[in-house]
């Protein structure tokens, strides 16, 4: 018997050694402790056929294999509840009624930027970027605003190290397109601009703009009335207006701002118009020839059209909000009214 219980001990210990996660180590307690046939109990069982003589000595042997038996599983079970694997799993809770995943959509500036867009490639124009950090040339310069114009009070910005500045306008990618490209050219470039401007219910010192270009031969003033009109039209309303005002952007010529009748009182005038009937919606012109000659395309044989428009404006006008703010603040009541 003494033999017997030297030669199990060094089985449990081979078992124990190979058991290296905790479902191996529960079945070594059932296959060594287990009430029916567990190899201990059985060893137990077995004592009855000890001669008498020899019985206390074995009894005593079987006893101290059975605690070193469960002492050495409780240590195992116990090593392997705390190991960093088997403390990170988190039981799975079956009962437990699923969380709920609020739905997500994009941002109502995504939205809006994405119906322009839609609208634009559906007019025949390509889709250009430019970076949002640009060259004091094609951000000014090249756009006929040299150094010391006044038109550059207007459009104060953030400079960084290298010349380079926070571009003001998405009117540069004017210049890098006709740079890269020979008319005839139809691209508009949607992206972030910034500006030295408060923040306040109607300006913000990020925003973003639209840029429209088209150059070929005979393009003329009618044909950006025209192009202008029928994107108010699809974007805004089937019935607004068009109001084109003389203005002066260096970069064209001539220029002019645009209004559509405003789409809340449909022109005859309230609060959001300001008694105008009239709302402005963004710059626009006919591409000066000094620009033409920068970028190295004969004004002689082509002419083109440029706009500009500013597209919190747009969506402030067509999802009825009176605050640009509301855009930036990332308040979940805000953007949970957009569903897309
Ligand atoms: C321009 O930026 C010209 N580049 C537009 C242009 C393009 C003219 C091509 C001619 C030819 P302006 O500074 O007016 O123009 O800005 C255009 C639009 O941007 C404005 O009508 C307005 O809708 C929007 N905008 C201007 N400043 C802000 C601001 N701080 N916050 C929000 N929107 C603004």
């Amino acid at each position: 018997m003494q033999e017997r219980v030297r030669d199990l001990r060094r089985a449990f210990d081979a078992d124990l050694a190979a058991a290296g996660d905790a479902p191996a180590v529960a079945g070594l307690r059932a296959r060594w402790l287990g009430r029916k046939d567990g190899l201990l109990t059985v060893l137990l069982r077995d004592l009855r056929d000890v001669p008498p003589a020899e019985r206390a000595g074995a009894g005593q042997a079987v006893n101290a294999l059975k605690q070193h038996v469960e002492q050495a599983l409780e240590e195992a079970a116990a090593a392997q509840a705390s190991s960093p694997v088997t403390a990170s799993l988190v039981p799975l809770e079956m009962s437990l009624p699923g969380r709920r995943l609020p739905p997500g959509a994009p941002h109502p500036l995504a939205q809006v930027r994405a119906r322009i867009e839609a609208t634009f490639l559906a007019m025949g124009f390509a889709l250009e970027v430019g970076p949002e950090v640009e060259s004091d040339r094609y951000n000014f310069t090249a756009l006929n605003i040299p150094p010391h114009h006044p038109a550059r009070d207007a459009q104060d910005t953030f400079y960084v190290e290298g010349g380079l500045l926070l571009r003001t306008h998405t009117s540069p990618v004017q210049i890098r397109t006709m740079e890269r490209q020979r008319p005839p050219i139809r691209i508009v470039a949607i992206g972030k601009v910034f500006r030295r401007d408060p923040f306040d219910a109607t300006h913000s010192p990020m925003f973003h703009q639209v840029e429209g270009l088209v150059v070929a031969e005979g393009i003329a003033f009618s044909h950006l009335k025209g192009t202008l009109e029928r994107f108010c039209r699809q974007v805004l309303r089937e019935d607004v207006r068009l109001r084109l005002r003389p203005s002066y952007f260096p970069f064209v010529e001539p220029g002019a701002e645009y209004d559509v009748s405003c789409i809340f009182c449909t022109g005859t005038g309230c609060g959001r118009c300001k008694g105008s009937g009239w709302i402005e919606l963004g710059g626009a012109g006919m591409v000066h020839p000094a620009v033409f000659e920068q970028v190295g395309i004969d004004p002689e044989r082509y002419t083109g059209f440029a706009f500009g428009l500013g597209i919190e404006r747009i969506a402030m006008l067509t999802l009825g909000i009176d605050d640009i703010r509301l855009f930036f603040e990332n308040d979940l009541r805000f953007l949970g009214q957009f569903p897309g």
